[in-house]
């Protein structure tokens, strides 16, 4: 039987401790940065790209939750690392009236890779109902006026490696069919999506190499020693990482930069990936 006293100290501490963590998830963790190295060998790399750099940012979401000061502290802390490539794989904002304009402003810090600075668009850059193609097209005028190329199911190479830009799923413009269909298959090859379930879809012939991915923020929030509750995938192997897929496919989805309505990450910390290519 508890006694009055061990009762108030109990609920003290368990409300200290519920506050302390609210307080973690709320005030520390959205903002507490990774840098994750991974090296990424890739099939018939051209000799110029063999120790390169490619930074991989996703889901940054420029918008009204996102700290500002946080997405430029985090695109300093690319330009430190002196990529070579950048590459952004969706979300890049999250919607409001005047998100263009926000946008203009912040990604004309956003540093560029000595040979490329590359994006794709997610469902959030697609506005209200990701269905908004007048209000992506002018924000990939934006970015494309900073000098961050936006590939809409296109294919650009980069000293020799073709990096394929797939369009959004949920905005229904995914396409690898017709993205991938110029592609040189005795070529390097990379892809950019950032729905991960796009890479269960059909279309996919001849690719073999890595896929880029985001869309999930590794689920944002996770209970410990659990998988995220949420993620919105279907296919829920699809948290955070990196994948073997079928075909000679691998796929690394990052856990995003910044987060979505509430400002809350908890043992999800948000990721900016520092890719070292090499042979495959
Ligand atoms: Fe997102």
């Amino acid at each position: 039987m508890l006694t009055r006293r061990q009762f108030i100290i109990g609920s003290t501490a368990l409300i200290a401790g519920a506050a302390g963590t609210g307080g973690y998830a709320w005030f520390i963790e959205p903002h507490w940065l990774e840098v994750v190295g991974v090296p990424m060998l890739v099939r018939n790399l051209p000799g110029e790209l063999e120790g390169a750099t490619l930074a991989h940012l996703t889901d940054i979401h420029v918008g009204e939750n996102v700290s500002d000061a946080y997405v430029l502290d985090t695109f300093a802390t690319v330009a430190a690392a002196n990529p070579d490539i950048v590459v952004v794989t969706g979300d890049l904002t999250a919607y409001h009236p005047d998100v263009i304009e926000q946008a203009k402003r912040i990604y004309s810090e956003l540093p560029h890779g000595r040979l490329a600075t590359l994006a794709v668009l997610g469902n959030h850059d697609y506005g209200v109902g990701w269905s908004d193609v007048d209000h992506a097209a002018k924000l990939t005028a934006a970015l494309d006026s900073l000098g961050i190329r936006v590939l809409s199911n296109e294919v650009v190479s980069v000293a020799g490696l073709q990096v394929a830009g797939m369009d959004d799923l949920w905005a229904r413009r995914f396409d690898a069919q017709a993205t991938l269909a110029g592609l040189d298959p005795a070529a390097a090859m990379l892809a950019l999506s950032h729905n991960p379930d796009s890479a269960d879809l059909e279309g996919w012939d001849g690719f073999e190499g890595w896929i880029l991915s985001g869309h999930t923020h590794g689920g944002q929030v996770r209970p410990p020693f659990m998988a995220p509750p949420r993620l919105p995938v279907q296919n829920r192997r699809y948290t955070s990482g990196e994948f073997e897929l079928s075909g000679n496919r691998q796929m690394y989805i990052g856990r995003g930069v910044g987060h979505l309505a509430l400002q809350t990450r908890f043992l999800v910390r948000p990721e900016v990936t520092l890719f070292e290519l090499g042979s495959a």
